[in-house]
């Protein structure tokens, strides 16, 4: 079953056609990153416009790459939440005029299993797993019991990982979106140069917070800056990547003892950075666990995600019919009631 996967939750409008929720026949993505880079983040009245000029002409273009027509698809999938409303409403309403007119299923998809989707397109990971999604917008630990239903164990309670990583990158002066860019200079830096702080919330093992990190480095940047010194950009960066990457990754780990899982993984834009992916390896082969991680083509959002979460969730007959809304928040596990 051929499935066509929208995606337009934050800046990119992205489609796929993705073949039985594994094999990817088409991904194409229109950022819209040079020009929010402009404003040093994502301006959301920007971001739906852009959406509406691209939607048609990325969609089409998945087709085609993929060989296919509209009338070999079998369902329309589209994020429906959590995201920019204005940005959802475009994807939204472009999946319900498609699927309506040609007569076919239309698949509402959480962007967050999206994202845990991603690994279904990058090895041969079936659930249940335990899995990290660190992402612009969202930390959260997520157990994957099935395919389609998850239960939240671990989240921020300020920051999200790569909110943190763009805060640090704009105050070095690294543009939007900076956690590529605090990857590359970490390669030169020396981890241990700054010692910052890895906050531990009572009562909540596999919690996070990422404020006080991040208050950290900007008061670094603004101290060097008034005493008239220059700040070895390497040094920070690899310091602040190994800080976030031991929290993320010591809680995952915490999780994965406490909760007994032996396959982990690693979901979102945050699992592109070569800091996480290290420090994860490593703590898997110390502990004899399975780990497994999306292609870096996959970790940002992408449409082959959402058609592939699209795929699973339609076998388990979650179809939506006109009345589907976009939806600014919304926790993962509301999609288990
Ligand atoms: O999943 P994603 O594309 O969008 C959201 O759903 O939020 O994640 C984007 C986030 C941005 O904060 C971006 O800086 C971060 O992922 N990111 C990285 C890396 N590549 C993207 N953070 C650290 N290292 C990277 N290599
Ligand atoms: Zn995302």
């Amino acid at each position: 079953m051929l499935v066509l996967g929208i995606e337009s939750s934050c800046d990119e409008t992205a489609c796929a056609v993705v073949e039985d929720g594994r094999k990817v026949l088409s991904n194409v993505v229109a950022t819209q990153i040079a020009e929010h880079r402009l404003y040093g983040g994502v301006v959301p009245e920007i971001a739906s416009r852009r959406h509406s000029e691209n939607v048609l002409g990325v969609a089409k273009a998945a087709l085609a790459d993929a060989g296919c027509e509209i009338g070999d698809i079998g369902a329309v999938a589209v994020t429906f939440a959590p995201g920019l409303i204005g940005a959802l409403l475009v994807g939204v309403s472009f999946a319900k005029g498609l699927a309506i007119s040609c007569g076919k299923p239309l698949v509402p998809v959480h962007h967050i299993a999206g994202h845990i989707a991603s690994l279904y397109l990058s090895g041969p990971l079936e659930p249940p797993f335990l899995c990290l999604v660190a992402s612009g917008g969202h930390s959260l630990i997520v157990e994957v019991l099935n395919y389609t239903e998850f239960r939240v164990v671990g989240r921020t309670h300020d920051d999200a990982a790569g909110e943190c990583f763009d805060k640090a990158a704009r105050v070095l002066g690294y543009p939007y979106p900076g956690g590529k860019f605090i990857d590359e200079a970490a390669k030169n830096g020396d981890p241990t140069a700054f010692s910052l702080p890895r906050p531990k919330i009572p009562g909540c093992p596999f919690d996070f917070s990422f404020s006080g990190l991040k208050t950290a480095v900007v008061n670094l940047a603004h101290n060097a800056e008034q005493r008239g010194e220059s700040l070895n950009k390497a040094d920070v960066a690899a310091s602040f990547q190994r800080a976030v990457s031991s929290v993320l990754v010591e809680k995952l780990m915490l999780a994965a003892k406490e909760l007994g899982y032996q396959k982990i993984a690693v979901a979102g834009g945050v699992s592109a950075n070569s800091g996480v992916r290290a420090a994860v390896a490593e703590a898997c082969k110390m502990s004899g666990r399975q780990l497994f991680l999306p292609d870096l083509k996959f970790c940002g959002d992408n449409g082959a995600m959402i058609a592939s979460q699209g795929y699973y969730d339609f076998i388990v007959g979650r179809c939506a019919g006109a009345d589907l809304n976009g939806r600014a928040t919304m926790s993962l596990e509301e999609l288990n009631i």
